[in-house]
């Protein structure tokens, strides 16, 4: 049985009310990418930053997941073989969607961090600047946030995965941020059918078989409702071109 490696990005929150980054009036139109989402950002004006981020938990705190997070989950419960969920999103939704191991390459908002002795505790909802380490006591919390600049989370386990996928998924990521945008290329190297599932071509676009253009909830339900019906799929064996 095939196993199924997705990657999703800020596009499959969307539709549950989280702002996207690349969007015209994305977080990235609104805010500097070095001063938020750096560390020399958080060096330079920690305040800014846990506000930012600060401003990230209360949205998604109030968001609740959308038909293709809870899609996804159904996916992972019911397909006969493996489904790893890879995210990028610091929201919670697969989870509260019902999914189960997801790995959070870039971080989580729920999360906060030492700077010092990188001991990591459930975020207070508002966490300020200054805020004590519960372990080591230094003023040095920060969001678990991984920043540009900075390695993305469970790296080894992903290409671990990526080199046993017989279908690779990207779902509502723009493609724009490595080493997300290069597991595509990984996984089509060992095989895998590969798949994008999105509003638009990303940027890595072109590197897909196939294509299913739209919104991710109805195009990931549908895409799933597929491969629930009929889940055997060879590895790799596709028509390559495929387009939908
Ligand atoms: P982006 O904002 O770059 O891209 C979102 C993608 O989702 C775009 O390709 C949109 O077309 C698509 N999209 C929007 N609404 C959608 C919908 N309803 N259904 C399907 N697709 C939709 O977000 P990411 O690719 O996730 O990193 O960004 C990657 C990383 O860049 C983020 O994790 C973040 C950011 O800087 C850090 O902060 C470290």
């Amino acid at each position: 049985m095939s196993k199924i490696v997705i990657l999703t990005g800020a596009g499959i929150s969307a539709e549950s009310g989280l702002e996207t980054f690349r969007a015209e009036d994305g977080l990235w139109a609104q805010h500097r990418v070095e001063d938020v989402a750096t560390p020399e950002g958080f060096a330079r004006d920690p305040a800014l930053v846990v506000d930012f981020y600060n401003a990230r938990r209360r949205q998604a705190a109030e968001a609740t997941p959308n038909a293709a997070h809870k899609a996804l989950a159904k996916l992972q419960q019911r397909y006969p073989g493996q489904v790893v969920i890879i995210t990028q999103n610091v929201d919670d939704l697969h989870e509260q969607g019902g999914a189960r191991d997801v790995i959070h390459m870039h971080g989580a908002l729920n999360s906060a961090m030492c700077a010092a002795c990188e001991h990591r505790w459930p975020a207070a909802m508002v966490m300020a600047p200054g805020d004590a380490c519960p372990q080591c006591l230094a003023p040095a919390a920060r969001p678990d946030i991984v920043w540009f600049g900075e390695m993305p989370y469970d790296i080894d386990a992903i290409f671990d995965h990526l080199a046993e996928a017989g279908i690779f998924a990207a779902i509502g990521t723009s493609g724009n941020v490595y080493p997300a945008a290069g597991f595509v290329a990984e996984a089509r190297r060992n095989g895998a059918h590969t798949v994008e599932l999105n509003l638009e071509r990303s940027a890595v676009g072109g590197q897909f078989a196939e294509h299913r253009t739209g919104p991710a909830t109805r195009v990931v339900s549908e895409w799933v409702d597929e491969l629930l019906a009929k889940p055997e799929q060879p590895r790799g064996g596709f028509r390559s071109g495929d387009d939908h």
